[in-house]
């Protein structure tokens, strides 16, 4: 099929990318002409794996990248929408997808062929069939079944979008009517072998945020019963998860072989979520849900329970080494998640801005995303920078561990001892173990352990 691509973002260009892979025809339109441009030249402007490789082989034969709106609508049969929204002021702003949405409908004001509308941007519950639909029906002049219009939400994870996008397991689109369905499920038809759900256009938008709140609130559940168990003390939260995750309900028994699906992954304490994803998606169906009259409590602590995770770890290198006025901290890892150069709502970053607040030295390592957080940190001094972890740990009176990094987990214990003032470690994701850690003669203690 023919199809082009609103935004070249990390959704819109895995997207445009995956579909040529697949064997559509793919024209992907940006306003930013640098980018365009980088795509047309066989450069991601995003890293993700393997992202760059797939656009080398689709360039050209499969798929080209403009700026100009007009032409890619009257050459393909379907616009997908991928464009940002951003969280600002307490709530989801649909500036981009409102301005997509109008492009668009001016396009097909004058096209005779039938067209159909995707919204693949994550967007609240009612924004498809109210927002959306009214801008395209204003700016065309037609009704819809003059023209299609789907939602069909991304589940793509940072880091593994393209094996996610390429193997799906599960594919909703949400319709108002049949045609759209029809016309826009060809997409996937024949190329993927996941479920196909049809629902209404809300509940398509509903999954995409209910499978997030899911996600965010095990994470908060961890460290909310961790918490608890830090106050009774000598229990491992990290032990006691390991036999509610063997539950029957939660692992699966098959021949005397235990299956852990992925999501039990969420169950293990730690020092909180961030990304460009859970933090803004709980907090925009708060505050839609609070709009609308209903407060959603559960929600509500899931956030408060992520935002607390700074001061639990602030409150337990205090236990170790005292005040932390001038003394040397390491900060292990900045990106939100190994796999990425991302800080976006990243805890590392919250808690160097907390440390420097306490008026700690700050010493940060990360193998990619140093970048990014010079420029977030850009009015925050008392901060070094190091691409090598080893030294980062010169001299420093406590160590903490923030993001799970295979180079950081693989780090020795010796390493530990030789390189610091004292060998305190702070285990933010809970990557070693606590037993090993202390015989090895680390004074060390992580989230649920203490
Ligand atoms: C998330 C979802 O996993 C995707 O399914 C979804 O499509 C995407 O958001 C989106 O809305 O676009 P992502 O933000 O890339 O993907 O990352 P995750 O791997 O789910 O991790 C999110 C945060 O939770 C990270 O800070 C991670 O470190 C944290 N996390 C994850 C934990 O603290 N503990 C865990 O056990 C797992």
């Amino acid at each position: 099929m023919n199809i082009s691509i609103i935004g070249t973002g990390y959704v819109g260009l895995v997207t445009g990318v995956c579909l040529a892979k697949k064997g559509h025809k793919v024209i992907c339109v940006d306003k930013i002409q640098s980018v365009v441009d980088s795509i047309n030249n066989g450069i991601t402007p995003i890293y993700e794996k393997n992202l760059n490789e797939f656009l080398i082989d689709v360039l050209g034969d499969k798929l080209e990248a403009t700026t100009d709106i007009k032409y890619a609508v009257e050459n393909s049969e379907i616009s997908i929408i991928a464009v940002g929204t951003p969280f600002t002021e307490g709530k989801i702003d649909l500036e981009y997808v409102k301005e997509a949405a109008y492009d668009i409908g001016m396009v097909l004001k004058e096209k005779k062929d039938y067209h159909v509308v995707c919204v693949k941007s994550t967007v609240i519950p009612t924004t498809t069939d109210t927002i959306v639909l009214n801008i395209l029906e204003v700016a065309s002049g037609k009704k819809l079944g003059e023209f299609g219009l789907v939602m069909n939400p991304e589940f793509l994870r940072e880091g593994n979008a393209v094996e996610d996008f390429m193997n799906p397991d599960r594919i909703i689109i949400g319709t108002i009517d049949d045609t759209s369905f029809d016309v826009f499920s060809k997409i996937y038809k024949d190329y993927f072998s996941a479920p196909i759900i049809r629902t209404n256009t809300r509940t398509a938008e509903m999954i995409k945020y209910a499978t997030n709140a899911l996600l965010a609130t095990l994470i908060s559940f961890s460290n909310e019963i961790a918490a608890v168990s830090e106050e009774i003390g000598d229990i491992d939260a990290v032990e006691f998860l390991e036999g509610v995750h063997m539950d029957r309900r939660l692992s699966v028994n098959i021949d005397g072989k235990l299956i852990k699906p992925d999501i039990v992954k969420y169950l293990k304490p730690g020092r909180g979520f961030g990304g460009s994803c859970f933090p803004k998606d709980v907090k925009s169906i708060i505050s839609f849900s609070e709009s609308l009259g209903y407060v959603p409590r559960i929600l509500k602590s899931v956030i408060e329970v992520n935002d607390f995770q700074t001061e639990r770890l602030l409150n337990l290198l205090k236990e170790k080494i005292g005040e932390l006025n001038s003394k040397s901290i390491t900060v292990l890892g900045l990106s939100f998640k190994p796999g990425t150069d991302d800080i976006r709502e990243s805890q590392s970053i919250k808690l160097i801005k907390s440390l420097q607040e306490k008026g700690a030295l700050i010493k940060c390592y990360d193998p990619v995303a140093i970048e990014n957080a010079k420029k977030e940190l850009k009015d925050y001094s008392n901060i070094e920078y190091f691409d090598i972890y080893k030294d980062a740990l010169v001299n420093a009176d406590a160590a903490v561990i923030m993001t799970d990094w295979d180079v950081i987990s693989s780090i020795g214990y010796d390493e530990f001892k030789k390189l610091m003032n004292n060998p305190v470690v702070i285990d933010g994701c809970r990557i070693f173990d606590k037993k090993e850690a202390q015989s090895n003669d680390i004074n060390y203690v992580g989230i649920g352990c203490r």
